[in-house]
């Protein structure tokens, strides 16, 4: 409930713009992914992130930037986006070469994959971090801090190689720096301001419940399955009444393919003490209303509305009667 706090306190506070308080995006990211097949053959996947949302791709035939939301283009004019765009394929050309020329000094074995993020974070407010990181095979290789290249740990000699080799070149370090620190923090307000609308979105989760037997051992696994929701943030609990059952297991949050997200989690009981538990599930769409689905719940409804609907039919057929006899004892 804290995000919703600062919500409230930023539509209070107005000018006073903190993008913290975006459902805690503070992150954006390019990756780029290149799988080197030999020689004279390399593809690149490129891609833009704000922290786990994808905002952006890149059409690796055109040399263009794919926007994938109205407002990714965030407050930047076409012609900057232009220059960006251009920026970008000059680089990755660049780049292309460099490595296929540099394959065999570096000690690099056809194929290999190199995978490069460029990025920075909101660190507090109005305060950034920028990083640029490239790992070769999945494992990190060298990164910029301050103001030279410097290779990971587990580097070693080849990552040694290709920073003295990089940092002859003072161009370069000054564009990824002034692009870290200067352009990236801008675009990364720009997208937040732009897309507040979309990010800042309530969807209401859906809940259901499914169970497994483990065979011969009279438990069951109660799953407690929750999805559709946005944003990401949210609480499930298997309950006893007001009791959390702490053996509840929940798996890691996956996303669904429309932006939302899913979660189950998981309880395993005696077969007869699954009666009278419940699935809790609070989340910020839903107000102050927990989700509350009950084990059992759709045969006790069942018995329930066996039992009412001769009631209320009694009911209706006493009233009926009542009504006929009033008219015909009127004098
Ligand atoms: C390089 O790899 C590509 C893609 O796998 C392949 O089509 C091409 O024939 C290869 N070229 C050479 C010279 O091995
Ligand atoms: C876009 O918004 C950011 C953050 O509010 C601001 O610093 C910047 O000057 C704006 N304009 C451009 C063109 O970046």
């Amino acid at each position: 409930m804290l995000f919703l706090q600062l919500l409230l306190l930023s539509v209070v506070l107005p000018g006073s713009f903190n993008a913290e308080v975006i459902h805690g995006y503070t992150t954006f990211r390019l990756i780029q992914i290149s799988h080197y097949a030999n020689e004279s053959w390399a593809q690149t996947w490129g891609s833009g992130w704000l922290d786990e949302l994808q905002t952006h791709g890149w059409d690796s035939e055109s040399g263009t930037i794919i926007f994938l939301h109205t407002w990714s283009k965030g407050n930047f004019s076409n012609e900057e986006l232009t220059d960006l765009e251009l920026l970008i394929r000059v680089y990755l050309i660049g780049v292309t070469q460099e490595i296929h020329t540099y394959t065999k000094d570096l000690g690099f074995k056809y194929p290999f994959e190199l995978q490069v993020t460029f990025g920075c974070e909101l660190s507090s407010r109005e305060s950034f971090k920028g990083f640029t990181q490239a790992a070769v095979e999945g494992s990190d290789f060298l990164s910029l801090q301050n103001t030279s290249w410097v290779p990971s740990p587990g580097g070693g000699n080849l990552a040694q190689k290709a920073c003295d080799l990089l940092n002859q070149y003072e161009g370069i370090k000054e564009t990824v720096e002034s692009l870290m620190s200067k352009t990236c923090p801008r675009f990364l307000l720009g997208i937040l301001d732009a897309g507040k609308m979309y990010l800042q979105r309530q969807v209401r989760p859906e809940a259901w419940l499914s169970s497994s037997s483990i065979v011969g051992s009279g438990r069951l696994v109660l799953v407690c399955h929750v999805s559709g929701f946005y944003p990401k943030p949210i609480w499930v609990m298997w309950m006893r009444g007001e009791q959390e059952q702490v053996d509840s297991k929940r798996d890691d949050v996956l996303p669904n393919a429309d932006g939302t997200w899913y979660v189950r989690v998981i309880l395993e009981v005696k077969a007869e003490d699954a009666a009278g538990l419940s699935c809790r599930v609070k989340h910020s769409s839903l107000g102050d209303q927990d989700l509350i689905l009950y084990w059992e719940h759709s045969l006790s409804m069942n018995l329930i509305l066996a039992l009412i609907m001769p009631l209320i039919l009694l009911i209706v057929l006493v009233l009926w009667c009542k009504k006929r006899w009033s008219y015909r004892y009127i004098p």
